[in-house]
């Protein structure tokens, strides 16, 4: 059975769903958090690690706060470069241990209109972005042969805040929501999104993936998907981006071409409103009446 260490795995959106995943899987699983101590101590990480002794870590502790990372350049930095780097190099003192890290399509500018390929150039534009995009490549360069990169996005599921559960929080306060409908993206569900996890990491998958549900949405058109599927009664108006400013710049078209996913897996993804109806109807409701 694999020895699985999750980084995360308690707390984080997707860190939760994979803990179940691989634990459906019977593979043995501990998780590391910032319970444990703090993981931007080298020294800490490594003995941890080597503690564990774990087949494969998966890292999906990042600065997520797009927008506050514009102004904590360094935190952000500290989670999303160093800390990557930091496992990278103490995996590659081990002999058969592998790295799973996971970064976003705000690597990518938006200045098209056809999905990314893991073979397109990217070109962050928000500190999230660079700062993913350097964890990327400290991961890639330091363990080639025992590592992966699951590029994701737009991500809900149960076990925390999400844009989705948000949206559909706001509708029992509010009859009317303006939401943003010039940014294209690609909705993910976290649990779709570890179940390929464990598939790429099962067949010791290396290099770059885009690891997302199929289809495109803006997100006013996820908000309205979101709200049908609950039978909200609430109303939804479309703005553009000008109309609600934030601090980073977000691409406005970052959806990610799952076609090698698709062909490693032998299966395309299922499309996103699938897996939002599962979602809402899965947890959602059942979250809410807690
Ligand atoms: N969410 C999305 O829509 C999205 C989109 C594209 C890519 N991604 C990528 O997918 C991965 C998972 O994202 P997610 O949404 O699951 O993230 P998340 O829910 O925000 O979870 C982040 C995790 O990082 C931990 N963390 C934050 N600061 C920490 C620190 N200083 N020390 C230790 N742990 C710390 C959090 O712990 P606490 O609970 O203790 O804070 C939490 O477990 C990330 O690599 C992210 O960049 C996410």
């Amino acid at each position: 059975m694999p020895k699985a260490m999750i980084l995360g795995g308690d707390t984080g959106l997707l860190g939760q769903a994979l803990t179940k995943e691989l634990r459906k899987r019977d593979w043995d699983v501990s998780t590391l958090g910032r319970a444990d101590g703090d993981l931007l101590d080298y020294d800490f990480l490594e003995s941890k690690i080597n503690e564990n002794s774990p087949d494969y870590v998966f890292n999906t502790i990042a600065w997520t706060r797009v927008d506050d990372a514009e102004d904590n350049f360094d935190d952000a930095c500290a989670l999303n470069r160093s800390l990557p780097d930091s496992l990278a190099r103490v995996i590659s003192q081990r002999e058969n241990t592998r790295l799973i890290h996971y970064s976003t399509d705000f690597v990518f500018s938006g200045d098209r209109s056809a999905p990314w390929k893991e073979t397109d150039a990217p070109n962050p534009e928000s500190v999230y972005g660079r700062t993913k995009l350097e964890g990327e490549k400290a991961v890639l360069s330091l363990l080639p042969d025992r590592s992966c990169v699951i590029r994701t996005a737009w991500l809900f599921g149960p076990g925390r805040k999400n844009f989705v559960a948000a949206i559909l929080k706001a509708c029992k306060e509010q009859d009317l929501l303006t939401v943003v409908d010039d940014q294209y993206g690609s909705p993910t569900f976290t649990e779709d999104l570890a179940e390929w996890s464990a598939e790429l990491a099962e067949k010791n998958a290396t290099g770059i993936w885009h690891g997302v549900n199929s289809g495109q949405a803006n997100w006013c058109e996820l908000a309205s998907e979101a709200i049908h599927i609950a039978n909200c009664d609430c109303g939804i108006e479309p703005i553009p981006s000008s109309g609600w400013p934030q601090k980073a710049k977000r691409p406005s078209y970052s959806v990610l071409d799952n076609s090698r996913l698709a062909d490693f897996l032998g299966r395309k993804p299922r499309a996103w409103p699938n897996a939002l109806r599962d979602y809402i109807f899965s947890y959602f409701f059942k979250e809410e009446e807690r």
